[in-house]
């Protein structure tokens, strides 16, 4: 195992003295989309960050956010969350020894990663409220104990979601054309533009992409101009209506050549449904929404012929087994009988 913070310890702020914790994320895979790069006529790949030791992309951040609490003497570790960053959080203080506390939206957290919260051993704690209202409450919290925030308002956070970037120009031997991400608090988009030009800055890769990025119609503060108050979208992990990095992540979309646009929650389920049947990758809905922002901008010229996309699927889709099944065809059930699970097999 090689942990991120070793394989790119030059671009990361981190010190001979700094105790990495690490459960060896990173090195996600490139995975090529051969059915819709044919439809589109594009190059698409998907970088699959499902693959992550927690099962997201939380996981390049938090390696960094949790080794530099140690290295300042943090005891306990605290963040809001749609999910994703709760499961991360729980793993990686668990890992370091440290205590956690994660602060999430009532009945919104897909079950997988309410799971992973709570057998890592965080203090789970449901607020009567949206993400944005958990994120005001932390915010608060750690200003009048020590306790490290770990959201991705940590600079550390944002540090070393760079590597994905990285990653993708080391496998593609350069940055792609267009990179397509979905945004929930903004920072993920803010970090790969950050590593996209520290890469580029290093001579590391030749150019840097467009980034488009996409949020879910009921959740759309940035298409919008202004805070959601009731974001709502079958994408929970970015239901959020204020985004922390939101004019972080408008300056980076426009001085990329790009934009941010909204995708619905059915065009989200479209794309989700597809990527798992025709090219076999499952992942979360929240993720789904850069390959149907892919879709959106292609359709409406966005794309030239044969340019190289790339789309960050952020987290596993088995971090959301209820909409999965939910969203399928339902199970058969039949007697143990060879000639019904014939005629069920080989039948119409
Ligand atoms: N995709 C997934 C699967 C996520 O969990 C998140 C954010 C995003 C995309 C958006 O990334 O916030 O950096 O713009 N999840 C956070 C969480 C908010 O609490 O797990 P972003």
């Amino acid at each position: 195992m090689i942990p991120l913070i070793e394989k790119y310890r030059d671009f990361l702020p981190v010190t001979a003295a700094t105790p990495v914790v690490s459960l060896g994320e990173g090195g996600t895979p490139l995975v090529p989309l051969p059915r819709l790069s044919e439809r589109l006529g594009v190059s698409v790949h998907a970088k699959f960050e499902g693959m992550n030791p927690t099962g997201s992309f939380k996981d390049r951040g938090m390696t960094m956010a949790v080794s530099k609490a140690v290295e300042e003497g943090a005891t306990a570790v605290i963040c809001a969350s749609t999910g994703n960053t709760s499961a991360s959080a729980a793993a990686y203080a668990a890992r370091a020894g440290l205590t956690v506390a994660v602060v999430i939206p009532e009945g919104k957290i897909a079950a997988g990663k309410l799971a992973q919260a709570l057998v890592h051993g965080a203090k789970v704690l449901s607020l009567d409220g949206s993400f944005d209202d958990a994120l005001r409450v932390v915010r608060g919290l750690v200003e009048r104990h020590p306790i490290s925030l770990v959201n991705s308002l940590n600079e550390y956070r944002i540090d070393g979601q760079r590597t994905g970037a990285f990653e993708v120009c080391d496998d593609l031997g350069d940055a792609p054309d267009v990179l397509c991400i979905p945004v929930g608090n903004a920072g993920n988009i803010s970090a790969y533009w950050l590593g996209f030009n520290a890469y580029r800055e290093a001579e590391r890769s030749r150019r840097v992409p467009r980034l488009y990025g996409f949020q879910a119609a009921g959740a759309a503060p940035l298409v919008e101009g202004a805070p959601v108050a009731a974001p709502e979208t079958i994408a929970t992990a970015i239901r959020i209506g204020n985004p922390a990095r939101g004019d972080q992540a408008m300056d980076a979309m426009r001085d990329s050549g790009g934009g941010v646009s909204a995708v619905t929650d059915s065009e989200i389920m479209e794309a989700y449904a597809m990527l798992a049947a025709t090219e076999g990758i499952f992942c979360e809905p929240a993720s789904a929404a850069s390959v149907a922002g892919l879709l959106k901008r292609h359709a409406a010229g966005d794309l030239n012929p044969g340019e190289t996309v790339v789309c960050v699927l952020t987290g596993h889709g088995l971090k959301d087994p209820d909409t999965a099944i939910v969203n399928a065809e339902p199970v058969r059930r039949l007697s143990a009988d060879i000639d019904a699970v014939e005629e069920a097999v080989f039948g119409d």
